[in-house]
């Protein structure tokens, strides 16, 4: 492809401009052949040393998904859209692929990250190919909630975990939300050298900006609406077990 200064649109750029998590689907089923080729797309992702270490468990089965949308702290879309994936983080290969020549698997934090890292790569591109065919997607990170009942939901072998769920159908268009705004580009993208400025004046135009969102869709947040929020939910510790349900897992921190 020519190099050129300037971008036209292509189908990549106008799904990932387009982006907005939808949690509301219409009762119509994605066809088999759409999700493989979906599926198909997404495992060409980049993946770290080649390690391809993650699997990707597609669900269809109603009571699994009522029950995964229950551990997801009661979140209905996770029963309701026709297509619901595990994203996982897979170890359980590696060290069978090291078995088959005598040795072990060394397991540290940096292979937890990698295999981490590689779900969450694969899980984007599955969410941006299913958004560039007009699917809607909603990520679940509260998978997490309880990894192991998730683990046993979906026969996950030790090694293997589910860093997060990818909720997919077609969007209900009368339900679909409007874009949140982005934090400002200035905080979040840096050239050269990283921008240590007080980045207070533009997390309070954030907040203001958010504010005003969440208002026009009648929902009166926090006055702060970014800052506050972040605030109020991260200064105590999220799933302070989640190291050591992991280690029992599998998985290694060391
Ligand atoms: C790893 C990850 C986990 C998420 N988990 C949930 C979830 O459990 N439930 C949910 O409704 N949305 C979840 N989301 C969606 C985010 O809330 C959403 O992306 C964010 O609020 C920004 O909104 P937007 O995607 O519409 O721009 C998750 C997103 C990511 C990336």
């Amino acid at each position: 492809m020519p190099q050129t200064d300037t971008v036209t649109s292509t189908p990549t750029l106008e799904a990932l401009f387009n982006h907005v998590t939808i949690r509301n689907f219409t009762k119509e089923d994605i066809s088999p052949s759409v999700i493989t080729t979906l599926l198909n797309a997404a495992r060409r992702s980049p993946t770290s040393s080649n390690m391809q270490a993650y699997s990707l468990v597609v669900v269809r089965d109603q009571e699994k998904k009522a029950k995964l949308a229950e551990l997801a702290g009661d979140q209905r879309h996770v029963a309701e859209c026709p297509v619901f994936i595990a994203v996982c983080a897979d170890v359980y290969r590696l060290k069978k692929a090291a078995e088959m020549h005598g040795k072990t698997l060394a397991q540290n934090t940096e292979n937890t990250m990698i295999a981490t890292i590689d779900a969450a790569l694969v899980g984007m591109s599955l969410s941006t190919a299913a958004e560039s065919i007009g699917l809607g997607a909603v990520m679940i990170g509260s998978m997490r909630n309880d990894p192991e009942l998730a683990g046993k939901l979906l026969g996950l072998p030790k090694g293997v975990y589910v860093v997060y769920g990818l909720c997919l159908g077609w969007p209900d268009e009368d339900l679909r939300p409007a874009q949140k705004p982005r934090l400002p580009e200035e905080l979040v993208i840096h050239y050269e050298h990283y921008s240590t400025e007080d980045p207070t004046p533009l997390l309070k135009q954030h907040d203001a900006d958010l504010a005003i969102h969440y208002n026009k869709l009648g929902r009166n947040l926090h006055q702060s609406a970014w800052t506050g929020v972040m605030a109020d939910k991260f200064s105590t510790p999220k799933r302070p077990w989640l190291r050591a349900v992991l280690e029992k897992m599998g998985f290694s921190f060391e």
